[in-house]
Order: structure tokens, then C-alpha cells, then sequence
């Protein structure tokens, strides 16, 4: 099943094409580039009026230009309970995956079905799915290796007023965290990930999709309690399809019985006919 996020009042993606996308952050116009976006674009130039432009290059992150004078350093949006504090980093980052927008209510639905259901959210970033669990009411852990990102999350936390929910913020390497929780004993009723292709744990050791993603499952699976809700795997890797996140999640059904559903996450355009391809999911459910 496609799941196509539609955008919400105070974010939208108004076009894309020629290798970029404009989207609106509040009241703030970006441009970022996408090399999926072959396609031309839907409105005309004049149209395209950003207050903020990011271009990656070779050599580095890539830089911000403001073609319209200062942005804010930081601003913050809504979408219903939740709010993200936007902010423009130096990769071309804003603080949010938006595709992740159809995963939100799912998550939060499934977990108001169980009052304190313990999930974890590895990879968690700024914390959509994290805002989403601990909405439905979860007891969520939220792990990442990156502190300042941690840090962000926190903040959003704090702005959508979860700031006393049960929410256990780590800092720590994905895969390490969950051979630690393995000998610990402690298991969860709810499994949430969205891996990068490429990323780093705070020691400096190397996560790669292609490689690390199979092992940590393997233990991953043992993490779930005896009468888990759901797991969620999602992905934006080059080369990773729907079938592909399908085919990982099979011993899982193997083992425990349950169905799959899964598809690709994509993006609508407001001005017209395009959808943005925002990467793939596969969910499990008992
Ligand atoms: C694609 S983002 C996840 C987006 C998030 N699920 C959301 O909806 O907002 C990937 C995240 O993985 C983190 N990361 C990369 N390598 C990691 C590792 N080895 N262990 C834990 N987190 C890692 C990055 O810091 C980044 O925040």
C-alpha cells in the first residue's frame, strides 16, 4: 500500500522538479535538492521564491543562501499535538522526515489500543515517531547517536507538551543499545526504526544499512515482549525497496506468525500533479 503524505497547515511541499523541491516550513520558503525530481516542474519560475536555498557540493555539507534576507535561526510549526522546532543545518537538514507524517497517526492509534506499551524508537532524530508513540500514550525509549539531535528532540518534547511523558532519551549506538537491552532483559511491545543508509554511533563505529541492518534484527526480534503491537521498519536507501524491508521482516513471521504490510512513502505536491518519493516501509503486526 502507498502511503502518500498530504501535508498539514504549516507544512507543505509546493513543487518539485528539474532536481530540486520547494516546501513551505510555516512561513518560510525553502529549496532543497532532489535528485529524484527528473521530472519538470510544476509551477512557474516566478513562483519558485524562497527565503532560504541549500546547495550540496562535493567537497562538504553544502551551504545555505537566503536569496530574501535573514531567516530565523530556529522556528517552530504544529501538526495537531505535536510542534518541531525547524532549523536549517549546514546538510541541508530541517529537523524533519515529513513522509514519516502518514506513520504518525498509525503509531499512535495502535498504541492508545494498550495504555503504557513499552517502545523503543531507534534512530529517532528529532523525534516524530518518538512525539507520535508518547502521544498514544507510550512508555517510549528514544535512542540516537548523535547528542545535539537528542537534544533537539527534547526540545520538540517540550514544545508539543510531553515534556514529564515517560520518554527515556540515549545517546548511544543503535545496534549496541540493543545487545545491551538484550542482557539486561527488558523487552518492548513496540519496535519503531528508521534506519540511514550510512551513520556513525557516538564511538565512531560505522552503521551501514547494507551490512549492520540483518544482525541487529536478528536481535532486535528478541527484544519484543510476549505480546508485542507492531514493528515498524522503514528506509531511504538507494536500492532498498518495499520488498526488500518485506523480505527482512520475514523470519519475524516466521517465528511469531502475524502479516506484513508494506509499500512506498511518498510526498503530494500542493501545486499539482507530482508525488516526491520519500522511501519505503514495512510494518508487522501480530
Ligand atoms: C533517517 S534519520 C531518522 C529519522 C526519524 N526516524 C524521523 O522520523 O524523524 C537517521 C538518524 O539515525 C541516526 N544514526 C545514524 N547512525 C546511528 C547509529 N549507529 N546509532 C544510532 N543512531 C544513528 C542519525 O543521527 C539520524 O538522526
Amino acid at each position: 500500500m502507498e502511503l502518500i503524505a498530504p501535508g498539514w497547515s504549516d507544512y507543505e511541499v509546493l513543487d518539485a522538479g528539474d532536481g530540486l523541491r520547494l516546501e513551505r516550513l510555516g512561513d518560510i520558503l525553502i529549496t532543497r535538492q532532489c535528485a529524484q525530481a527528473i521530472w519538470p516542474r510544476h509551477l512557474p519560475e516566478r513562483d519558485w521564491r524562497p527565503h532560504a536555498v541549500h546547495f550540496r557540493n562535493d567537497t562538504g555539507p553544502g551551504a545555505w543562501s537566503y536569496p530574501r534576507g535573514p531567516v530565523p535561526r530556529a522556528w517552530p510549526i504544529r501538526r495537531e499535538r505535536a510542534a518541531f522546532e525547524m532549523r536549517l543545518t549546514e546538510f541541508g537538514h530541517i529537523g524533519l522526515f515529513s513522509e514519516q507524517e502518514t506513520q504518525w497517526p498509525w503509531i499512535e492509534e495502535r498504541l492508545a489500543a494498550r495504555a503504557g506499551a513499552k517502545v523503543l524508537n531507534l534512530f529517532g532524530y528529532t523525534g516524530g515517531s518518538t512525539l507520535a508513540a508518547a502521544l498514544g500514550g507510550g512508555q517510549v525509549t528514544h535512542v540516537d547517536a548523535v547528542k545535539g539531535v537528542v537534544t533537539w528532540a527534547r526540545i520538540n518534547a517540550e514544545l508539543s507538551g510531553l515534556g514529564a511523558a515517560p520518554i527515556r532519551w540515549i545517546v548511544e549506538d543503535a545496534p549496541r543499545f540493543v545487545s545491551r537491552e538484550l542482557r539486561r532483559g527488558n523487552r518492548y511491545d513496540a519496535l519503531i526504526l528508521d534506519p540511514p543508509t550510512f551513520g556513525r554511533g557516538p564511538d565512531g563505529s560505522v552503521w551501514q544499512l547494507e551490512t549492520s541492518l540483518v544482525p541487529m534484527l536478528a536481535e532486535l526480534e528478541q527484544l519484543l515482549s510476549d505480546a508485542p503491537l507492531f514493528v515498524l521498519l522503514s528506509a531511504h536507501t538507494p536500492g532498498v525497496t518495499a520488498a526488500v524491508l518485506r523480505n527482512l521482516l520475514v523470519p519475524l513471521v516466521a517465528r511469531r506468525g502475524g502479516r506484513l504490510e508494506s509499500g512506498d512513502m511518498a510526498q503530494r505536491c500542493a501545486s499539482g500533479p507530482y508525488l516526491v518519493p520519500q522511501g519505503v516501509y514495512c510494518r508487522w503486526l501480530p
